[in-house]
């Protein structure tokens, strides 16, 4: 490679730390990606109430105890904590911001995990986080080439940096990533001296008489993406998922660009996977029956070989199309069918699938909050996975259940139009099973026509076999984003 550049990946989660969403994956894997081209990656992310810093080796730092951290007219002090992410084949510094009263007292990430409302006060741990960023690189004299933002959370740094703190961050560029342009992070416009930002950039964040932090991120950063080239384009005719930013993204159209994430194959790999029952050896019919046989004991299920069962891992968000699950559900489980949910999200929505579970207890088995070993052994245990979106940024899940043998069952919507093309029974192409409308009747019919599929094992073979032989890694992705960094740090 050409000369490697020095990154700080600035995220609100990453694995093995903390997960809500699909950006904790994509915070895990592409630096460890971009690391193995040569770049010198660092990565930085809060720690919340839920993290063990003894499991994850996370320690302090002398130079970075107690860092006083302004936050409107008062000051909290951070202290900025070091581990590391690692693979076989690279591993990335993390610096890890800890403080008390906006993160270590708290035990969810956005959420109060009894009630699942967001915390009233996102909004300042977010500006708190944000600025431990720019005191660390004050503190290490470290200002890297390149600071790449992802979503909301994160989405102040480019404008302290450009601002405040401009000399400091002169030879500094920044790309901004949205994993879903629906959240913003907005707050109200008379709190916007907490951001500690100079009055003259007020106009840049201020939007709907709101602060908004994504559109400022827009403004502020010299490259924007998100997560794949469909949903890139989607949104720009969106106004409805996008609050009207569609307009702004429109303006920024020479520096924007959709990229497919890809998936870290170490840990998404089923013949070396050790989250899972069984391995993938030579025989998959092996493999795929021990799993869904410790997926069904595991949640509760009564274990048949010729019964279908459908997996979902996904967060309750409106996004991921679970009413339209709940809404054809008494039409779905008079088919001989089981199914098992891993997911998170409000009260109401938790408390609807319960109710559904209780309803069909030989067939449906609901389980709540982030469990990543349930979400791997669902991956290899389940003979289809679920997606109905509404919209989807990429959707990372479908290439799990691609590379686990799990056939999906998905709406063409966003990334997952990339990611899974539908079967055609005729030719024998296409990896898994799609629809256009976002309908019950058509998801009744998708899921129709995968149980037929499922009963002529030769066919069913064959979908399984498109999937598993697909190339899901960050390989053709991270080029892209090393192009980008080039461009941008060109002059
Ligand atoms: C968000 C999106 C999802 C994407 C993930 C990682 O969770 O909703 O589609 O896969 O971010 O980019």
């Amino acid at each position: 490679m050409a000369k490697p550049l020095s990154v700080l990946f600035v995220t609100s989660e990453s694995l093995p730390y903390v997960k809500y969403g699909g950006v904790a994956d994509v915070s895990y894997s592409l630096p460890l990606a971009l690391r193995d081209l040569g770049h010198d990656m660092r990565i930085m992310l809060p720690k919340y109430g839920c993290v063990s810093e003894r499991r994850n080796r996370i320690h302090e730092i002398n130079r970075l105890r107690d860092v006083p951290i302004p936050v409107g007219s008062h000051s909290d002090p951070a202290t900025i904590k070091s581990s590391s992410i690692n693979n076989p084949r690279a591993k990335v510094q993390a610096y890890i911001t800890t403080n008390n009263k906006y993160f270590d007292a708290k035990k969810g990430i956005y959420s109060d995990a009894k009630t699942g409302k967001p915390y009233p006060d996102n909004h300042e741990r977010f500006i708190f986080f944000c600025r431990s960023v720019i005191e660390t690189c004050l503190i290490l004299g470290w200002f890297p080439d390149i600071i790449h933002c992802n979503d909301w959370q994160t989405a102040l740094v480019p404008l302290m940096a450009r601002t405040t703190f401009a000399k400091e961050f002169k030879k500094t560029k920044f790309v901004f990533t949205f994993h879903n342009i629906n959240q913003q992070g907005e707050f109200s416009e008379k709190l916007f001296d907490l951001t500690g930002l100079p009055q003259k950039v007020k106009n840049d964040l201020i939007y709907k008489k709101m602060v908004n932090p994504v559109k400022g991120a827009l403004i502020y950063s010299d490259y924007i993406t998100t997560v794949s080239e469909t949903y890139a384009k989607e949104i720009l005719q969106d106004s409805k998922n996008t609050n009207d930013l569609n307009v702004l993204l429109l303006k920024y159209k020479k520096k924007y660009k959709g990229i497919l994430n890809g998936i870290d194959t170490y840990s998404w790999d089923p013949k070396i996977d050790s989250l899972i029952s069984k391995k993938l050896g030579n025989n998959f019919d092996d493999f795929k029956q021990a799993n869904k046989k410790s997926l069904a004991f595991k949640t509760g299920l009564n274990y048949h070989d010729e019964t279908p069962l459908i997996g979902m891992v996904t967060r309750l968000d409106e996004q991921k199309g679970v009413p339209l699950l709940t809404s054809a559900a008494d039409k779905i489980f008079q088919e001989d069918i089981q199914m098992v949910i891993l997911c998170d999200g409000s009260q109401e929505a938790k408390n609807e699938l319960r109710d559904l579970s209780l309803k069909y207890p030989k067939k449906l088995k609901v389980r709540f909050g982030f469990d990543e070993p349930l979400a791997h052994l669902i991956e290899a245990g389940s003979d289809m996975f679920l997606m109905p979106s509404e919209y989807e940024p990429c959707g990372l899940n479908a290439m799990y259940s691609l590379a686990y043998g799990s056939v999906p069952i998905v709406r063409a919507t966003g990334g997952l139009t990339e990611i899974v093309s539908d079967f055609n029974p005729e030719t024998k192409t296409g990896n898994g099973i799609t629809f256009k409308n976002y309908k019950s009747g058509e998801l009744l019919s998708s899921i129709a026509k995968a149980l037929n599929l499922f009963k002529n094992k030769e066919l069913w073979d064959v979908l399984i076999q498109n999937g598993r032989s697909g190339d899901y890694s960050w390989s053709k992705s991270v080029i892209k984003y090393d192009e980008i960094y080039k461009i941008i740090t060109k002059d």
